[in-house]
């Protein structure tokens, strides 16, 4: 059974689908239900008992506390919660003020983290659980102009590996999915600044290279799918799943560097 948030569009609408392919049962969540993809109101409409839309802004506390309560008094369980509701901003660091670094986090980060406190219990006591967090190849990068999206990920980052080795004892996993650009409305609603004059020559080069980057992104969102699923199924998880064309393809030497760091919580815990 596999709770996803922010299945309105783009990888969260895929995502729920192929789980509801492989067998899931699934509550695909988002703020309005009523906006959700014909897509998934066709699986729910053929499949009512297994699959269920339901309403969850991440930023609200009564509104996670619901989602998880109707999750449970429907499938009883919650073997996999997917954090992939998300928003992005371009900007400076001067000129992003601090309710939208605020607006970001609360997303992003605290949103996503509220929701694992709210199901930790419950994958505790079933013995099992695997959390897939969705990050971004951002998280790794630091792009300039973005220092708010690539914070609030690089943070997202580092709670899902301290995460997984504080509760794989219990048989619950956490992965990061680190995707790279596709097409999806992200960018569309992206909360963007316009450069004030000291930064505008550079953010302006800075935003016609991501532009162009994000004009040629990939428009199936298959790997991003595929990396979900193997991130929930793999007996021994990776940290990260990368999925995508540029600039992921630079990942995999980087990712095999860190992956000793993993080793470094697991000795402190004496779990090695
Ligand atoms: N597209 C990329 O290139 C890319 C690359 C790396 C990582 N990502 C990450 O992938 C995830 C999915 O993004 P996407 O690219 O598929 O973009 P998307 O199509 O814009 O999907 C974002 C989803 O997040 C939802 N959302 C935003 N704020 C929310 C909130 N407060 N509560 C609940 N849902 C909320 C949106 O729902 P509403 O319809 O309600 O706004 C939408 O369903 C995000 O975490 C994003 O950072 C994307």
């Amino acid at each position: 059974m596999a709770l996803i948030t922010g299945c309105s569009s783009g990888f969260g609408e895929a995502i729920a689908s192929a789980f509801a392919s492989e067998g899931y049962e699934v509550v695909a969540t988002m703020r309005n239900p009523d906006n959700a993809p014909e897509s998934l109101k066709a699986i729910a409409a053929e499949t009512p008992d297994s699959f269920v839309l339901a309403p969850l802004d991440v930023t609200d506390a009564a509104s996670r506390q619901a989602a998880v309560d109707l999750t449970v008094k429907r499938f009883g369980q919650i073997d996999v919660l997917i954090n992939n509701a998300g928003i992005g901003a371009r900007g400076s660091l001067e000129d992003t003020p601090e309710a939208l670094w605020r607006k970001m986090f609360e997303t992003n980060l605290f949103g996503p983290i509220e929701l694992i406190r709210l199901v930790l219990p419950l994958m505790r006591e079933q013995g099992a659980g695997r959390i897939l967090n969705v990050t971004s190849v951002a998280a790794l990068l630091k792009t300039p102009f973005m220092g708010a999206y690539c914070g609030s990920k690089h943070a997202l980052d580092a709670a899902t590996i301290a995460l997984d080795t504080e509760t794989r004892s219990f048989g619950v996993r956490a992965v990061c999915v680190m995707p790279g650009p596709f097409k999806t409305s992200l960018p569309a609603n992206s909360l963007d600044r316009e450069a004030s004059e000291p930064y505008a020559k550079i953010a302006a080069t800075f935003n016609s290279t991501f532009d162009g980057m994000e004009a040629h992104a990939p428009e199936d969102f298959t790997p991003v799918v595929e990396a979900a699923l193997a991130a929930a199924h793999d007996a021994d998880p990776d940290m990260r799943y990368p999925a995508g064309t540029e600039p992921v393809k630079i990942l995999p030497p980087i990712l095999e560097a860190l992956a000793p760091l993993r080793k470094i919580g697991l000795h402190l815990t004496g779990q090695d």
